[in-house]
């Protein structure tokens, strides 16, 4: 059997107006009973001071109550019935036989509340005993109709039946118009969830803020959206670079190739042409390596090989390979700080960090030029900073020199064999062990690169 799913606007609706009526309904059989509860308390407190009152002026003689001329109870509202004791003598009365021997048909009548009905509605009655000498001598029997209170409380429920269906009507349909305003933009955020295909994200909510969960799910969805469309042009952009640094290589190799075979070439033209394409090859290869690097951590599937590491003499080897190649270009590269310094990382991807930042230095450093690491233990990080005297990084592309691809001089640092990857695979790097990773330079003075790590305190 299908399941019947119900809109959330419905549900609402419903589950409110149940409550509603619960409670009105509580409400009204609360109201009733309280009500008449007090209406009776009243009408008995009623019915004892006038009995009390009627027996203080009774006419005894010698013990005996005489009839009084004119009935007590005449001229009043009042129903009344006169005994005298213990012969229970009905003495004068102007309520109905009948009711009267309903009342008094127990021995223990006197002093008794008790409502009756008969033909002509219901009357409540009440007995007080007349004394004389401290011994009873009479009975007073006082009654009321009970048929302005009983009228009272029709009307009353009458009102209830009224009301209560008008109420849960009126709730209803405010709820629903309620639930309807509030769901309205869900309804909207919906149809435009549908529209939104990989090849445009440009849809937006839109929604006016409205400071509520809705608002703030639509205002969410958006920046998501925002989020998702920026990365998914990232990726187009990295792709499109990708292939476009691609194709200039292998144009380079294929021209190359086929100038030297079309035709006779000597010796020292082929070497030339093949020293082309190995260093043409050479750079396809890091770039494709370097390629393959961000492909694999965008998809989270670079893992690392986290162990514990000796920082200090990590980059001091590293340094001592590298000074033959600083020296060759005319530079020098020394470690002028080195602080006993251990970090938890992953050596490879660690070394390559600094072999981008050192390969950085040493492409974008003039002869003559000096390069200076130094090694600081700050207790929680590990501070190791890059200093060259090169040509520094003008301050408009400081911001973007993470970014992939990305070069200052793009013929210039082209010939320098860069591609523009290397300080975005070092950002990777830096933040996959927790640390940071900052930039100083000054145009025509140098450049220093700032790595904070998290520091280990003792190898063990
Ligand atoms: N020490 C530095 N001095 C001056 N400019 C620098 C320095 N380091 C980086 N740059 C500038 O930042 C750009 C980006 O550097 P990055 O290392 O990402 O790329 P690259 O060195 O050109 O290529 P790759 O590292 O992929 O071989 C460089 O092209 C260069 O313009
Ligand atoms: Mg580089």
């Amino acid at each position: 059997m299908k399941k019947l799913y119900f809109p959330l606007k419905i549900k609402l609706t419903l589950w409110y107006v149940l409550l509603l009526a619960f409670v009105l309904f509580l409400f009204s059989i609360m109201t009733y009973l309280i009500l008449e509860k007090m209406l009776i308390s009243n009408e008995d407190a009623t019915l004892k001071t006038q009995a009390q009152q009627v027996s203080s002026l009774l006419d005894i003689e010698n013990g005996k109550i005489k009839s009084a001329d004119e009935l007590f109870y005449a001229n009043t509202e009042f129903y009344g019935a006169l005994y005298s004791y213990p012969d229970l003598r009905l003495i004068e009365s102007n309520i109905p036989k009948a009711l009267l021997d309903q009342y008094t048909y127990s021995p223990n009548f006197i002093g008794k509340y008790e409502t009756l009905r008969y033909s002509k509605g219901s009357i409540r009655l009440y007995s007080e005993p007349i004394y004389y000498d401290n011994k009873i001598i009479g009975i007073i029997v006082i009654g009321q109709s009970l048929n302005l209170m009983n009228l009272t409380m029709k009307n009353l429920f009458g009102i209830f039946i009224f009301l209560i269906p008008l109420f849960i009507l009126i709730a209803s349909l405010g709820g629903i118009i309620i639930a309807n305003k509030a769901l309205h933009p869900i309804s909207h955020i919906i149809k435009v969830a549908r529209e939104i295909s990989v090849g445009d994200l440009s849809k937006r909510l839109n929604l006016p803020y409205t400071g509520d969960e809705i608002g703030n799910l639509a205002q969410t969805f958006d920046l998501m959206l925002e989020r998702l469309e920026n990365s998914f042009e990232r990726q187009k952009q990295f792709t499109n670079d990708a292939s476009h640094e691609l194709r200039t290589p292998i144009a380079v190799i294929q021209t190359q190739a086929e100038s030297a075979l079309n035709g006779k070439r000597t010796i020292e033209e082929y070497r030339k042409a093949l020293e082309i394409i190995l260093e043409e090859s050479k750079h396809m290869s890091k770039l494709i390596h370097n390629l393959l690097f961000l492909a694999r951590s965008d998809a989270n599937a670079e893992r690392l090989l986290m162990e514990n590491l000796n920082l200090s003499d990590l980059i001091e080897g590293m340094v001592s390979e590298l000074e033959p190649i600083a020296e060759s270009h005319g530079l020098t590269l020394k470690v002028v700080k080195n602080d006993p310094s251990y970090v938890r990382g992953d050596q490879t991807r660690i070394i390559q960090l600094f072999y981008n930042l050192i390969d950085n230095a040493i492409k974008y450093t003039p002869q003559g030029g000096r390069i200076e690491i130094s090694i600081e233990n700050y207790g929680k990080f590990i501070k190791t900073s890059i200093k060259d005297t090169g040509i520094g990084i003008p301050k408009e592309h400081l911001p973007h020199i993470f970014e992939r691809f990305y070069r200052v001089d793009k013929a210039r640092d082209k010939k320098s064999g860069g591609s523009g990857l290397g300080l975005s695979i070092c950002k990777w790097i830096v933040n996959a062990h927790g640390g940071k990773i900052e930039v100083e330079s000054q145009e025509g003075k140098g450049t220093t690169f700032t790595v904070w790590l998290p520091a280990l305190r003792k190898m063990s």
